[in-house]
């Protein structure tokens, strides 16, 4: 593949962009300048430093975020900035997209990704992807309340009961909530249908991902588009 075609599938502009960018000696591959936008590379595993910055070659962009509060998940955000604004303009440009929502006050792991299928896949009710959430609460809980959660509440619009695929209490005020669907609101107001209140909402994992413990809030990282979730 040629170096400018490289450029441009990655989100680094216009294909006149990606010329001034070679032209302009931004781009390396383990220190040599490359000046020929027409050489050609095996994009495969290929890892070019562009403006100093390296990048790892990726046809299709999967990554998962630590999501800090105070942004919102949609790409036309109303109240808060979008988590978008906190990825390079590279992957703003390849129109990566969250997979589902989290609310503007939840924080923890978020997936996005330029691939409609594994969107598409991912937020599927027929997928039951299980979704682990940290629900810090109101009023203190115990496993009565647990139990109560794990007999399935009935939301106002909604004619099936919710049952978590688990609810363990992990202290006075916090549960371990895993959901398989993905319902608008769905802890909070599972959590108000039992007489409680969330105050903190974190999700610690997605399917078989786990979000890593060095991945500080706002901070993201690559998943390779094949990962197990
Ligand atoms: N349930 C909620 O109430 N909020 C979220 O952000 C995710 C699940």
């Amino acid at each position: 593949m040629r170096l400018a075609q490289i450029l441009f599938s990655q989100g680094f502009g216009s294909r006149r962009d990606c010329a001034g960018l070679i032209a302009a000696a931004e781009v390396r591959l383990n220190g040599r300048v490359l000046l020929d936008a027409h050489e050609d590379f095996d994009p495969a595993g290929l890892t070019l430093t562009v403006q100093g910055q390296a990048w790892p070659y990726h046809a299709s962009a999967l990554l998962m975020m630590n999501k800090p509060a105070g942004y919102e998940c949609s790409t036309k955000p109303r109240h808060h900035p979008s988590v978008l604004s906190l990825l390079p303009m590279p992957l703003r440009r390849r129109n990566v997209q969250p997979v589902g929502r989290l609310d503007e006050d939840t924080t923890g792991l978020l997936l996005l990704t330029d691939n409609g299928q594994l969107i598409h896949r991912l937020s599927s009710p027929k997928h039951h992807v299980p979704k682990v959430y940290e629900v810090t609460t109101r009023h203190p809980v115990d496993e009565t309340h647990a139990a109560r959660l794990r007999q399935g509440v009935m939301l106002n619009d909604d004619p099936d009961p919710t049952l978590p695929a688990g609810c363990e209490p992990t202290g006075p005020n916090t549960l371990r909530l895993t959901l398989t669907e993905g319902r608008y609101h769905q802890v909070k107001r599972m959590l108000a249908a039992v007489g409680n209140r969330v105050d903190a909402l974190h999700r610690s994992g997605y399917g078989a991902l786990v979000l890593p413990t060095d991945l500080q809030p706002g901070q993201w990282r690559w998943l390779a588009i094949d990962v197990p979730i």
